[in-house]
């Protein structure tokens, strides 16, 4: 922990620090829910840069593309706190706050419910169980649970980006993010600090830097085999 950072190029890439580990996971849905399994393996290094802008030919690292494209990865999402974007759902036994930035990877529906119909089921100990599960796999970092005190029940993991590939939708997804890594702007500044996030690498999303789901619907694949 420390040096791992991932820097926003202005038009460019994203370019990790700090010898971060990289896998590819694969979005299958697995009992009324949804997990992800291992995809393709792929090199580890100290320092590498990520396609931002969706055209690499050697996906999912950055190949100069970007230029060739004239990509425009002007950042309009806001650097606000997620506890002051976020609306918050009370029920029973649990608080489920909602900043509404999804990437679709649909990890919120379990068997038993949705994140925000378990939450008004609190009060059931496994409902609850359940609640909190659908908040903390979110990918987007979309959902949190916290308990009637506000303390969240954040997993804390190991700093790893992870390749999301969607099968189901036929697609290439975003980029998750785990295990509070620095994210700084093109502009120097760094974004919040998060448990959980997804970055957009398809290059249409409408809130840069992080996915907004636009992948599903401009077929963004990057020749992963659909199946
Ligand atoms: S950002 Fe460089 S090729 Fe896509």
């Amino acid at each position: 922990m420390g040096n791992e950072k991932i820097i926003i190029l202005v038009d460019g890439p994203y370019l990790v620090q700090g010898g971060i580990r990289l896998s590819e996971k694969i979005i299958r849905k697995k009992d009324g829910g949804y997990v992800l399994e291992e995809g393709r393996a792929l090199p580890q290094r100290e320092k590498y840069s990520l396609c931002r802008c969706g055209h690499s030919k050697n996906p999912p690292f950055c190949d100069g593309q970007h230029s060739d494209c004239a990509f425009d990865g002007q950042e309009t999402a806001s650097m606000d706190a997620f506890a002051d974007r976020a609306d918050k759902l009370e029920g029973p036994d649990l608080i489920l706050m909602d900043d509404h930035r999804c990437a679709l990877a649909r990890f919120c529906h379990r068997k038993s419910g949705s994140a925000w119909e378990l939450v008004k089921k609190s009060d059931d100990a496994f409902l609850k169980s359940e609640a909190i599960r659908a908040a903390v796999e979110c990918p987007a970092g979309r959902l949190v649970a916290a308990d009637k005190n506000g303390r969240d029940y954040e997993d804390q993991g190991e700093a790893e980006i992870i390749i999301l590939q969607d099968p189901e939708k036929m697609v290439s997804a975003g980029i998750f993010v785990k295990g509070r890594i620095e994210i700084i702007s093109a502009s120097g500044k760094s974004y919040e600090i998060r448990e959980r996030l997804t970055l957009c690498r398809c290059g249409k999303s409408t809130n840069k830097p992080f996915c907004d789901a636009k992948h599903i619907k401009e077929n963004f694949c990057d020749g992963f085999e659909k199946v």
